[in-house]
């Protein structure tokens, strides 16, 4: 179906190529029953891609991925990579995406659905209504500033190094984000930082303050240190509404917040640049939060959820098309009433793969859209 919405398929390896598959069913469903279409286009990233072109991002891709209004992402690597250059390893198509097409803020929402309060191994009182965004900031930090490299230090030994860099700018532009989301939800933004021992922490929550300060009207700043913050994520998620923090943190912080949900299998996310000018929509990247999984890839039982739930974030953060990832979602929902796949399984219900999964959340689109 031709239409004005150009996305960008990008399954990539492992379980990405199957849950993309089950996507693929979703937007078939849109098309028919909301005559919701899209231009898509597929590309190979990661190790699929280092497989057919020896390299996982070719330029080609990369350019049709900016020329895109938004990319759908599976995810990347596996074992057999595990052996490949730096600069060619699966992940690197992923951070080269991210960092080409300037995809600063990840959004990484963790809700616990009603039904699944009983997969997470928290108790349900700490996570029961549990509706939390972790955001990202995604281009900057640890995972690309300079200086970075492993020395030889010219005595039979080495030096490996990375730097954790924010300049005023990379800083204030997140901290917007944050507080722009903060005021779409309950008004609370939790910066998180390591200001007692880091330089950039440091900076980190002075230019929050002021920034804060300056625009935060109708916000309710606070400032938390990052592993103080890992613990409350686990003691009284419910405290936090929306956390703002950097890439390597919000790295480690999102991954937390996704057992909170009952499985990393649950977390979708939302990786937007700066509005376009012109549309005022943002360049982005939605990809679900888990890995490639390969000691369960291509076995047919990956929970697509997560994948769904990014392809929503897609509809209501790129083509305004809120209805929709509200339905999706709602359908999500009743799917897990009795369904779920391996990670979320709970006695009572019904065990299914990920054909199963994708039927009842159809079955549930068929059901609610009456
Ligand atoms: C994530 C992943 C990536 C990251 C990997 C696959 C490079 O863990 O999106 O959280 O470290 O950012
Ligand atoms: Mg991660």
């Amino acid at each position: 179906m031709a239409s004005n919405r150009k996305i960008m398929v990008l399954p990539g390896d492992g379980i990405g190529t199957e849950i993309m598959k089950a996507n693929m069913r979703v937007m078939d469903w849109l098309a028919k029953h909301r005559s919701l279409g899209f231009d898509m286009q597929e590309g190979f990233v990661g190790g699929a891609a280092y497989d057919a072109h020896g390299t996982p991002l070719t330029d080609e891709t990369l350019a049709d991925s900016i020329a895109s209004d938004a990319v759908l992402f599976g995810a990347v690597g596996g074992p057999a990579y595990d052996d490949l250059p730096f600069e060619l390893k699966p992940e690197r198509g992923l951070l080269a995406l991210r960092k080409e097409m300037d995809l600063f803020a990840n959004l990484r929402p963790a809700i616990v659905f009603p039904s699944l309060v009983e997969a997470s191994t928290l108790k349900p009182n700490v996570v029961s209504g549990l509706d939390i965004m972790i955001l990202r900031e995604l281009c900057g930090g640890s995972y690309f500033a300079e200086p970075r490299g492993i020395d030889d230090l010219g005595d039979g030994s080495r030096k490996g190094y990375d730097t954790n860099a924010y300049t005023t700018p990379e800083i204030e532009r997140i901290g917007r984000v944050g507080m722009d989301l903060a005021r779409k939800r309950g008004g609370k933004l939790t910066s998180v930082e390591k200001s007692n021992v880091m330089h950039s922490g440091i900076l980190w929550r002075e230019v929050m303050t002021a920034l804060h300060a300056a625009e935060g009207d109708g916000v309710e700043l606070g400032h938390m240190y990052a592993d103080n913050c890992a613990m409350q994520l686990v003691r009284n998620p419910k405290q936090f509404d929306v956390i703002v923090t950097d890439n390597l943190f919000g790295d480690l912080l999102s991954d937390c917040a996704a057992m909170l949900t009952g499985s990393l299998g649950m977390l979708p996310s939302a990786s937007l640049g700066a509005p376009d000018p012109e549309t005022g929509l943002p360049k982005a990247m939605y990809e679900p939060v888990h890995g490639s999984a390969p000691d369960i890839a291509g076995k047919g039982i990956a929970n697509p959820l997560a994948q769904f739930m990014s392809f929503a974030m897609m509809l209501r953060y790129s083509f305004d098309q809120g209805a929709e990832a509200d339905l999706l979602e709602a359908a999500v929902d009743k799917a897990l009433q009795s369904n779920r796949t391996g990670d979320i399984m709970t006695p009572g219900c019904t065990e299914t793969g990920t054909e199963g999964m994708t039927d009842a959340v159809l079955d549930a689109m068929d059901r609610l859209a009456r």
